[in-house]
């Protein structure tokens, strides 16, 4: 699992995207799926209906096409030539019935399966529906019979092979697991292969199939890269249910260092949508919904189509911040910025050549937020609200709204863009022996040319010494290269990330609130921007790095603006 050669290739060359390239999913798939809102509860009706309601609320007008099978519709044994059963009592008229119903009404039909012996459930893997390991050119043959235009294909039972279910006696013990095994984020062995199997016989049916992996971000698929695999990767573990503000903020962070693997074939997957469920404010919802779309995940409805209140059904059906999702450049946004506990900055740029910026109000309260255009490296623009659609004019500098809690501002930036200067730093290495390293803190070899500063916060400190404030001293941009890959499957304090609190010449800390680098110790994450105050004139300044009570990512170098 661990590469090290990607830390620089992902550092100094632009990122080479290697897609499947077999024409699908050029831009990210749109449709609909029932787990969010039925978890594996789902009869053919649900379905049927669900279809019909993408056409009559006019959802699938403006771009969603798919209807997806999730969890519960499969059967629990194989019939007797081994193939692929569904819940006949749930699904009184079959999934071959299904598909055709779905693709008569103008939309695209897409099956569930799993690359474990069993597939998820929500009854603590007890329902033991049956999955794809070991089966898989028999079901990408039925999956394609029934006429599938989408496979999601999941993670459960897939991690062991220390124990032989009943009914796979009398086979060979190879694909054997253990019953303990339901779900393993860290399991014992790789679950690539699970994926390029089942990707190479979708591949041999000539059906075009999009191929979707859920292995919720275990093993880092998208530096398999799982772009040359699926077209798309789920990045994390599920974003529900139930939804609430705290998974949106888990998920936000753990795309922080993956952004640069989407592109036109291959998308990162942050999970299907919780628009329309509750757990979430409109305005989260909003929010939700604007960040998915712009950093270019499938937008998979996932909520009761006959219950959805108007106010989510309007964000679902925002043409605008569709457009950005379905834009022809597939490029995501990437994070620019983040003012800890205010507001983040993400940018990225669309096919007309005009820009597209996101700013994630994270106070729980309605304020005024005044957005830089300089974090996206400009000075002026034409702006455009994607949101409300209306047109701000030319916006010089800054431009300040009023955001409702956890709202969003999602402005494209057009006409002529005029760029900000680009600040220079002066670099301070953290392995230096300049520095002051007190408590547990020490340094850490990552290669022959990368010392960081580890262990520290809680008691572990990093003293840069003799950091140079010009000859004015006063206020600088301060920019971080550090390493973290505390990534988690579940909310913890900081999701997918770690606080730093950085302090000028023993003034008052600055919290900086650092996301994920990628999920091994060996990836930098390079330029974390943070302005502090409090320089003297002259090369007499210290910057300490602390935390009271966690742990701070490891740090790299930092770069004192000149
Ligand atoms: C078994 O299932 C497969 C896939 O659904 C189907 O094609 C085949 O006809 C079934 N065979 C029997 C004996 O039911
Ligand atoms: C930005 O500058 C342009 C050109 O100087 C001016 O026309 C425009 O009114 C300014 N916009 C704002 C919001 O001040």
């Amino acid at each position: 699992m661990l590469k090290a050669p990607y830390v620089y290739i992902a550092l100094l060359l632009s990122p080479f995207v290697l897609a499947l390239n077999d024409g699908l999913a050029r831009t990210p798939p749109m449709g609909w799926n029932p787990y969010n809102a039925f978890l594996c509860s789902t009869t053919e009706q649900q379905y049927r209906t669900a279809a019909q309601k993408l056409i009559d609320l006019g959802l699938s007008e403006v771009g969603y096409q798919f209807v997806n099978l999730d969890c519960g519709w499969q059967g629990k044994a194989r019939n007797a030539s081994g193939g692929f059963t569904w819940d006949t009592t749930a699904f009184p008229s079959g999934i071959p019935a299904l598909s055709t119903f779905i693709h008569n009404l103008g939309l695209k039909f897409g099956v569930y399966s799993d690359g474990g012996f069993f597939s998820c459930d929500f009854v603590g893997g007890t329902a033991h529906y049956i999955g794809s390991l070991g089966h898989e050119t028999s079901d990408a043959n039925s999956f394609a019979a029934w006429g599938a235009d989408y496979l999601k294909y999941d993670n459960c039972y897939s991690g062991s092979v220390s124990y032989t279910p009943p009914y796979f006696k009398f086979r060979s013990p190879l694909h054997a697991v253990s019953p303990t095994d339901f779900v393993n984020f860290n399991p014992p062995i790789q679950i690539e292969p699970h994926y390029v199997t089942m990707r190479d016989a979708l591949a041999a049916t000539n059906r075009p199939v999009i191929f979707s992996i859920c292995e919720w971000g275990v093993q880092d698929p998208a530096r398999w890269p799982a772009s040359a695999v699926g077209h798309s990767w789920r990045i994390s573990n599920d974003i529900g249910p139930p939804a609430s503000w705290d998974n949106l903020f888990r998920i936000i962070n753990q795309v922080v260092p993956l952004t640069q693997f989407a592109g036109p074939g291959g998308w990162n997957d942050l999970d299907m949508l919780e628009v329309g469920n509750s757990g979430l404010t409109t305005v989260e919802q909003q929010t939700h919904f604007a960040f998915w779309a712009a950093v270019k995940s499938p937008l998979l409805i996932s909520t009761d189509l006959t219950r959805i209140a108007s106010n989510s059904l309007n964000i679902l059906k925002n043409n605008r911040i569709i457009a950005l999702n379905q834009d022809r450049l597939g490029k995501s946004i990437s994070f620019k910025r983040r003012y800890t506990n205010d507001h983040d900055i993400w940018s990225g740029p669309l096919a007309d050549g005009a820009f597209v910026a996101v700013i994630i109000n994270w106070q729980n309260s309605r304020r005024s937020l005044t957005f830089n255009l300089a974090d996206v490296g400009l000075s002026s623009a034409d702006a455009t609200d994607l949101i409300s659609g209306s047109f701000l004019g030319r916006i010089n500098q800054s431009h300040t709204a009023v955001l409702e809690p956890h709202g969003v501002m999602v402005l494209k930036l057009s006409g002529t863009l005029t760029p900000s200067p680009q600040p220079s730093f002066q670099f301070y290495n953290a392995a230096s022996s300049k520095n002051t390293l007190i408590g547990g803190a020490n340094i850490r070899t990552v290669t022959s040319s990368v010392s960081v500063v580890g262990f520290i916060g809680n008691g572990g400190k990093l003293v840069f010494n003799e950091v140079d404030g010009g000859s004015l001293g006063g206020t600088k941009l301060v920019s971080i290269d550090y390493i973290n890959a505390d990534f988690v499957f579940s909310n913890t304090a900081c999701s997918n990330c770690r606080n730093a609190f950085i302090s000028v010449n023993g003034g008052t800390p600055v919290q900086a609130q650092m996301p994920i680098s990628g999920q091994s110790w060996d990836i930098i994450f390079s330029g974390y921007l943070v302005s502090l105050s409090g320089f003297k004139a002259g090369k007499t300044n210290t910057i300490e790095i602390s935390n009271p009570s966690a742990f701070t990512p490891d740090f790299y170098r930092i770069g004192v603006s000149t």
